[in-house]
């Protein structure tokens, strides 16, 4: 069921575990999420990003989303969220689709300003039920980052700065920087655990950490220790959806033009990536669902029911 993800955040932080919120951009991925979910009893955060829905169409994305847990995992909670939302109308646009969740990145501005820009959304977002995250510190793309040694203090949250910050804004979750970075790069040689730890104890709100495809078992269990409730993972599942497509392609020449089964082939290996770390963050197991997916699988006529709008753009 789709269910607030504030709501997801806050019964991961009171049980000492974390929920991934995966990034998607299309039918399959989306699937692969969700049965993920589904068989490894998890609640999940599904999110997208402004580029995505100028691919796909917002409102068709969110749809397809909501569409598959009707019919794949009714009973699973599941929270839709934006993911880095740059400005008030790609906001604005989330909010109108019927997003219960969203992401102001102010993390490039000024704190003063990085304040404003978040707390203009949170005052708008809340008035219409919406929760809002933000980030202060900053999580590097590569692009970002210098060649050579990197200077991790440039990046990351200032505890202090992380109270005052929640405090003014009045966000619901918070995105800490604390030596990760987006993508596959090298990252902080160890995470400043003590950071977190402090930042943790100054700020109520849930802790996320954004770029976890490569975080290992090791470093999740210590952030998770330390007082991270939300792992974002992306570039993982693009990797494994994108090699199984190469991979098909290249070795079943019989099927290279049966799209049904190279998608369906990467599908599955966005699934094995997804469920693996639904295990790592010890979010498999949370949901007491009642019995097989089989048995949810909503009749014909439940489907068209759902609202099919389609986006303006
Ligand atoms: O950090 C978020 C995503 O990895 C960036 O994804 O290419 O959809 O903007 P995007
Ligand atoms: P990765 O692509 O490094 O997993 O980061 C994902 C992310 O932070 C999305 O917001
Ligand atoms: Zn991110």
């Amino acid at each position: 069921m789709i269910t607030s993800v504030k709501e997801i955040l806050t019964k991961a932080q009171e049980e000492g575990y974390a929920v991934g919120a995966f990034n998607t951009t299309n039918m399959e991925t989306t699937r692969a999420i969700i049965e993920a979910a589904q068989e490894m009893k998890s609640p999940v955060i599904l999110q997208i990003t402004e580029k995505t829905m100028d691919y796909a169409g917002g409102r068709m994305i969110f749809n397809i989303i909501k569409n598959m847990v009707e019919c794949y995992a009714p009973e699973i909670p599941v929270g839709i969220h934006l993911d880095h939302g740059k400005n008030f109308d790609i906001v604005q646009r989330c909010v109108d689709i019927g997003f219960t969740s969203v992401m102001i990145d102010g993390s490039r501005k000024d704190f003063d300003d990085n304040v404003a820009i978040t707390k203009k959304i949170v005052d708008y977002c809340h008035e219409k039920g919406v929760d809002v995250q933000g980030e202060l510190g900053s999580v590097p793309y590569i692009g970002e980052m210098e060649s050579g040694e990197v200077d991790w203090d440039k990046y990351m949250t200032v505890p202090e700065q992380a109270a005052e910050f929640v405090q003014r804004t009045g966000i619901d979750a918070l995105a800490v920087a604390i030596g990760n970075a987006h993508g596959f790069v090298k990252e902080r040689k160890e995470p400043d655990y003590e950071r977190l730890a402090k930042i943790c104890e100054l700020v109520s709100v849930p802790l996320i950490l954004h770029g976890a495809s490569d975080w290992e078992n090791g470093r999740v269990k210590e952030a998770v220790a330390n007082g991270i409730c939300c792992f974002n993972v992306d570039t993982a599942t693009r990797v494994a959806f994108v090699n199984s497509i190469i991979k098909t392609v290249h070795k079943k020449e019989e099927i290279a033009f049966d799209i049904r089964k190279i998608l369906g082939d990467a599908q599955d290996e966005v699934k094995k990536t997804v469920a693996q770390k639904m295990i790592d963050f010890c979010s498999s197991g949370k949901c007491s669902i009642s019995s097989h997916p089989a048995d949810f699988v909503a009749p014909i006529n439940k489907l068209t029911a759902v609202d099919t709008a389609i986006d303006e753009e």
